[in-house]
């Protein structure tokens, strides 16, 4: 059985996808950042390359290996992720964002380690908002490749998904349902997938299995 995911189907075929948490600095020694794990990109990642697909992973700051045969780009912030992704974009044929990138970065980092004072029990951070990467992937005009986004939402999923689907000019989206936070971090997990004339459920199961199969609804979705 393993054998036949294992069959070299995809040569020739290129993938980007972004992965993990990004990190957003505050100064030399703190960041804002989530609780992405990056499983779900990199199990992805592995099942693409599996099948003999050319794979780049961009990936934020994890605790994982990359897997085998894979290119692996390591980035830090979101917008180091947004220049390796615009690169990789038109290099690749399909674009898959599974990374949990900051919203908001400080928008003025302190050159130095910010002190407690007595003075002053609050602390104001002012945040702006970082590009949206997968956004401006799939509103490219040339070499435009074929994009799949994640969305994590704790409530009306279906309702927000859709509008991100729409929003952000994606091929597909792959809706997780994070409330209590069972998502981050965990070894299952469903997935809901919107596309302008379909919708599909890949029902709960490890991120490795859920990977796999997922991995197929792109191929047959990207080759029609
Ligand atoms: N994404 C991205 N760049 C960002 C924010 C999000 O590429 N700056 C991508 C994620 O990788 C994911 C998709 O957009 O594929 C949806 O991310 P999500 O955080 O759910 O969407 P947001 O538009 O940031 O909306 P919100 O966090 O307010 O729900
Ligand atoms: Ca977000």
């Amino acid at each position: 059985c393993e054998a036949l995911f294992l069959r070299q189907d995809l040569l020739g075929i290129k993938v980007a996808i972004t992965a993990g948490p990004t990190r957003e600095a505050i100064d030399p020694v703190r960041y804002i950042s989530n609780h992405s794990s990056g499983k779900m990109g990199f199990a992805i990642a592995q099942a693409f390359a599996d099948r003999g697909a050319e794979v780049t992973l961009i990936s934020g700051p994890v605790n994982l290996a990359a897997p085998d045969k894979v290119n692996r780009i390591n980035v830090v912030s979101a917008r180091q992720m947004w220049q390796q992704s615009m690169k990789s974009a038109v290099e690749n044929h399909i674009f898959i964002g599974c990374a949990a990138v900051a919203d908001y970065r400080v928008a003025e980092v302190s050159e130095q380690k910010i002190k407690k004072t007595d003075d002053n029990d609050e602390l104001t951070l002012n945040l702006i908002k970082n590009p949206d990467i997968i956004a401006d992937v799939a509103h490219l005009t040339e070499n435009r490749p074929f994009v799949v986004g994640f969305a994590a939402e704790t409530q009306n999923v279906e309702q927000y998904a859709k509008d991100k689907l729409q929003r952000k000019n994606l091929d597909l989206i792959c809706a997780n349902d994070v409330v209590g936070g069972s998502v981050f971090g965990a070894e299952q997990n469903t997935l809901h997938l919107f596309w302008q004339n379909g919708e599909k459920v890949l029902p709960t199961d490890t991120k490795k299995a859920l990977a796999k199969s997922l991995v197929q609804e792109i191929i047959e979705l990207y080759r029609k």
